[in-house]
């Protein structure tokens, strides 16, 4: 048997378009004589009615409210309103006018009167969160519960649509959260159950009927009921995910609400059933049948909420210590949360997964913590973490996204046939890393950080170790047709001093775009060389201006380009290896500007300093040679890290 203590809310509400003209009398009831009235921003038409049917009782205004009550602020206001001498509060506003009002309240013991203009509820709680020197405080106190709230349903007709949404899903989470709290009980269940019923009936219409008084009236109904839940039982992981959201990253309160309520739905639907199904029934049959945790995510969806937290503006790398935070001071919740299971959680809702339609996901945290035990005793450290992090990641790409065995063998399969087309002269596994942009994103972590050093670039699989050795001015085409090229190349240290005595390699595609090596008819190698700068760091060489070529598109590379609708082109360009006297080799590649497919590389290797001009020339041509016609110019003086 469940045994459970319940304290009505003694607040008193007053509900209905227009109510606002009976605040002066709701005032007097409480004994007011003199009203500070407080709002915060943007309640401009709702203020100005307060102040018209407060009359002569208004006697001083502060309307510097602020989102998460910041001690300052409360501070500022109590200094008016000790000056006016005001002995009742009228609040005008969302959680920030509430927030104030009760923050005053529980330090002068004056009464207190809400008009809400949105669906957050807090209105009806006796718990205050404050900030000071940006760390919040919660407390509760009988003191901070509001003596009488004013529901004008007309304050909410200018409440925007997409925040309209996103304050009533908050309003819902405060109804679902209820329903499981482990101090339920049946007048909470029926007030949250009443609460999510109006909330799905009038949301989808919202976007399309803002002003319609009765879609109104049924959201600002919602959002009292699911106050009250909020006021009388406690909250579970919904909330506490949101707080460590918002207390964190300073993401949007409503709209975190909208993201992450579905997820947490999904999460808790295995532990309790039955409390689920109820919620179907009060979704309706709209919502319903998906299922609750995937109603809510459609409900939130269709009229317009915000679904992943990838939109609001959240980096992937801050889920895990979010995750890490909301496990390590839980609150009651009906699953077990650990910091694992919530960066699971905040994965999907990351990316915006639709939980799946009423079929739980399995929890598969202790699958994956088998795994990870299991590699404990990896002698070596970097191997250990990169596996970790490896399995940690496959497994929750697996669950994340549901996959199926077909899938799996599918993915099996590719990489099968990925492997099987590698050979001495094919390396279609790099050729994956390339076209996934690993190989660039690689490249960026391994090339110098400081802006004055010239960027890298990616190897690519057309290099050769130990080219035909050239002096400078030599030509690389060796009469291959195509448009003469002259390359005055100089290589400095960062501080712009020459390297000398550098070897530098160079390779490029011909005018049709083929490498030497996949041209097995070719009295190779050309179109490549090595040289040597001289006392100055330069160096010169003829060769031909290099063409857009496709990377080997007949394997499963190919295949996975096409399957994406990507092209399989690379931009123009001449690559360089540099290696000063020992020192590092440098890996880099010049684009031609202009050129095509500079900004859609197929392996990403396209960077703005990278692309140079390579200038059009007509007449005398260098190092004696006769040009017939045009023939092009490129200067370039690398900056490369000499050590
Ligand atoms: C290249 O530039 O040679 C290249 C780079 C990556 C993949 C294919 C080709
Ligand atoms: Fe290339």
């Amino acid at each position: 048997m469940k045994t459970f203590t319940y304290t009505g809310s003694p607040a008193r509400v007053v509900f209905g378009p227009g109510a606002v003209s009976g605040v002066a009398d709701e005032v007097r009831r409480l004994g007011g004589t003199r009203v500070l009235l407080l709002s915060g921003p943007a309640v401009g038409g709702a203020a100005l009615a307060v102040r018209g049917a407060l009359g002569p009782l208004l006697t001083a205004e502060f309307g510097g409210a602020a989102m998460h009550t910041p001690v300052e602020v409360t501070e500022e206001a109590q200094r008016v309103l000790d000056e006016h001498a005001a002995d009742c509060l009228v609040a005008v506003g969302g959680g920030s006018a509430t927030g104030l009002a009760k923050a005053l309240a529980v330090r002068t013991g004056l009464p207190q009167l809400v008009l809400p203009t949105t669906y957050a509820g807090s209105e009806m709680t006796a718990l205050l969160g404050e900030t000071s020197s940006g760390v919040k405080v919660t407390r509760t106190s009988p003191s901070i519960l509001p003596s009488t709230v004013i529901y004008d349903v007309d304050f909410t007709l200018s409440l925007p649509v997409g925040l309209s949404v996103c304050s009533a899903v908050n309003a819902l989470a405060h109804a679902v959260e209820a329903l499981y709290s482990a101090q339920a009980n049946p007048v909470t269940d029926g007030m949250a159950l009443e609460a999510i019923g109006r909330i799905a009936c009038a949301l989808p219409r919202i976007a399309a009927e803002p002003d319609n008084l009765g879609l109104r009236t049924d959201l600002l109904q919602a959002a009292w009921l699911a106050g009250m839940c909020l006021g009388t039982v406690g909250m579970g992981l919904h909330h506490k995910l949101c707080h460590a959201l918002g207390g964190t990253l300073g993401l949007p309160h409503a709209q975190t609400h909208a993201v992450i309520l579905p997820q947490v739905m999904a999460y808790n639907a295995g532990a309790v059933p039955e409390i689920m199904e109820r919620i179907v029934t009060a979704l309706g049959t709209s919502f319903g049948r998906a299922g609750a945790p995937a109603g809510v995510f459609d409900l939130v969806s269709r009229a317009g909420g915000p679904t992943s937290l990838r939109e609001l503006g959240m980096l992937q790398n801050d889920i895990a210590p979010v995750a890490r935070r909301a496990a390590a001071t839980p609150y009651p919740n009906p699953r077990e949360v650990t910091a694992d299971s919530a960066e699971e959680l905040l994965r999907r809702a990351w990316r915006g997964v639709r939980p799946s339609g009423g079929r739980q996901v399995p929890d598969l945290t202790w699958l994956t913590g088998q795994v990870v035990a299991s590699l404990a005793g990896t002698p070596d450290d970097r191997t250990r973490q990169l596996v970790t992090g490896l399995v940690r990641r496959l497994h929750s790409f697996v669950t994340e996204h549901e996959l199926t065995q077909a899938e799996w063998q599918a993915g099996i399969g590719f990489l099968t046939r990925t492997g099987q087309t590698c050979a001495a002269n094919r390396q279609e596994f790099v050729l994956l890393s390339d076209v996934l942009g690993v190989s660039s994103a690689v490249d960026a972590l391994a090339s110098s950080r400081t802006p004055e050093a010239t960027p890298s670039a990616v190897l690519g699989p057309f290099y050769l170790a130990d080219p035909p050795i050239m002096a400078s001015g030599a030509d690389v085409a060796t009469g291959l047709p195509g448009t003469p090229l002259w390359a005055d190349i100089r290589v400095e240290d960062e501080a712009g001093k020459p390297v000398p005595g550098a070897s530098v390699d160079v390779w490029q595609s011909n005018q049709d775009g083929f490498y030497d090596v996949q041209l097995p008819d070719l009295d190779g190698p050309v179109l490549r060389a090595r040289f040597t700068t001289d006392g100055q760091g330069c160096l010169a060489f003829w060769s031909i201006v290099p063409a857009e070529y496709p990377i080997p598109a007949d394997g499963p590379v190919g295949q996975l380009l096409a399957a994406t609708g990507r092209h399989p082109w690379r931009a123009p360009h001449l690559h360089f290896m540099i290696t000063p006297p020992g020192g590092r080799p440098f890996i880099t590649q010049l684009f031609v500007a202009g050129g095509r497919y500079l900004d859609s590389d197929a392996v990403f290797g396209v960077k703005q300093d990278l692309v140079v001009d390579f200038t059009r020339q007509r007449g005398p041509a260098p190092a004696g040679r006769a040009v017939d016609g045009e023939w092009c110019q490129l200067r370039f003086t690398f900056r490369i890290e000499k050590g």
